[in-house]
């Protein structure tokens, strides 16, 4: 009997993905299908594929060519399979021509004739309206979004504003986009937008977003107070548009699978956080000018905060704060938060250096998430018996804005208004903190 196994994501199957399936079964009299695994395709940097395994396993099934469905969940699978199943032909489309010969070693390797004129990915496409993003601002992290965004199906970026011409030129003119000076003339070229502007303008620039009917993601410091964030969020909720707010370590892989992690027990229960970042910087700069609401708090407070609130919650009971103020901007700034049954404390500096991690302690363990921990791809479940230690990796791919640009898009395309990684009661929550230590409630400096 002649073996043949065919790996693919099979993702809304099209013909392309039929007539691959019936060379392959003609090759030989026993048809192995390897179908794609959600976490492998998300690691390898596939975000926007439509079905889920099971129903990508279903398709293939139905088409009637399978003998066996396998799933495919890790880089070097293709090896072990074709031993483990005694394979003798491995079979691929053409678009994948000489990068399957390291399996001549193993088994017979044969490129089939692709389709023309159909893939999963112009489907895709099509299943989805572009949306076109528009960018408020052109400074760094605008700088960072637009490449990241173009990983991401369903959206592009076609327009950016800035009100100061010659910043704004620049920038279009290295990503070929329309410039705007005009908000309003911007905001009806647009139909999402993505606020990624000096910290003071946020709540300005997302309401009017917001009242001329357009999605927003806002960067972080998404609003400098619960009053602000409450409002926006039922603006946006009675309009029925989406708003996010963009803290990125909140939508990447290895963050969610932390919360996850933590709320089934692994740790016991968490009775302490702990989360640190610092990230010095040389005047002038935004992050040491008081005009512009810089300092520590208000620039790194919001990711050590959502760590705090997505793990404990946002009935915490009081909050203190201990600053080092120059120039009347926070230089570092420490915080700790009590809750009823735990404790909490950030530790943020622009201008005092610190270890930028994150360690959450249970009754039965504690998770340690190396720095930089907001851009996490590993961290570590450790227990009393060493023994029973267990380490995990995962990609944070490209600057790691990719997840939270996809879920913006996805919200927007599926109708969603809220976003169980990131709820809008807990970005409220970080608003009100941020508002209380602006508000100089509990803060002694040091
Ligand atoms: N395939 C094909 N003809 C097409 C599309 C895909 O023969 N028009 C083959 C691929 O070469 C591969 C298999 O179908 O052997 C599964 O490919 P998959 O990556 O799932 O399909 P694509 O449509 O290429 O998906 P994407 O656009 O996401 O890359």
């Amino acid at each position: 009997m002649v073996k043949v196994i065919t790996y693919g994501t099979y993702d809304l199957l099209h013909q392309g993905h039929i007539n691959l399936l019936r060379r392959a079964k003609e090759l030989g009299d026993y048809l192995i299908v390897g179908v794609t695994s959600d976490s492998f395709d998300k690691n390898r940097g596939k975000l926007n594929v439509c079905n889920n395994v099971l129903e990508r396993v279903e398709a293939v099934k139905a088409t009637g060519y399978a003998d066996e469905v396998i799933i495919e969940d890790y880089l070097g699978q293709k090896i072990d399979d074709v031993q483990k199943y005694d394979v003798d032909i491995f079979a691929i489309g053409s678009d994948w021509e000489g990068k399957f010969d390291y399996l001549n070693e193993y088994c017979k390797v044969v490129y089939l004739p692709r389709t023309e004129g159909i893939s999963s990915t112009m489907l895709r496409e099509e299943k989805n309206a572009n949306y076109r993003i528009g960018v408020v601002g052109s400074g760094r992290i605008a700088y960072r979004f637009v490449p990241e965004s173009k990983v991401v199906n369903g959206a592009e970026v076609t327009t950016v504003m800035n009100p100061y011409k010659e910043n704004v030129e620049t920038f279009a003119q290295i990503y070929g986009l329309r410039a705007y000076t005009d908000y309003d003339q911007f905001l009806q070229n647009v139909d999402l937008v993505y606020v990624a502007s000096p910290h003071l303008t946020h709540y300005d620039y997302t309401k009017r977003a917001l009242l001329a009917d357009k999605h927003v993601l806002c960067e972080i410091p998404f609003m400098l107070t619960k009053k602000q964030a409450l409002e926006l969020y039922c603006l946006a909720e009675e309009r029925n548009l989406v708003l996010m707010e963009a803290s990125k370590t909140a939508y990447c892989p290895a963050f969610g699978h932390i919360v996850t992690l933590v709320k089934s027990g692994i740790i016991g229960d968490v009775v302490d956080v702990k989360a640190s970042l610092s990230k010095m910087v040389v005047s002038p700069t935004r992050e040491l000018d008081s005009e512009q609401a810089g300092g520590a708090m208000t620039e790194h407070s919001p990711l050590t905060l959502l760590a705090i609130i997505k793990l404990l919650g946002v009935d915490w009971k009081d909050v203190d704060f201990r600053s080092r103020v120059e120039n009347g901007v926070d230089i570092y700034t420490k915080g700790v938060i009590n809750y009823p049954h735990a404790t909490a404390s950030f530790t943020l500096g622009v201008g005092v250096k610190t270890e930028g991690n994150l360690v959450i302690s249970g009754t039965k363990g504690y998770i340690y998430v190396p720095a930089p921990w907001w851009l996490t791809d590993f961290f570590e479940v450790r227990y009393e018996d060493q023994t029973k230690n267990k380490k995990y990796f995962y990609s944070y791919d490209g600057e790691g804005l990719r997840y939270e640009i996809r879920e913006f898009v996805s919200m927007v395309v599926n109708n969603r208004r809220s976003c169980y990684k990131l709820r809008r009661r807990e970005s409220v929550a970080i608003a009100e903190i941020i508002e209380k230590y602006r508000n100089h409630e509990n803060v002694t400096e040091i």
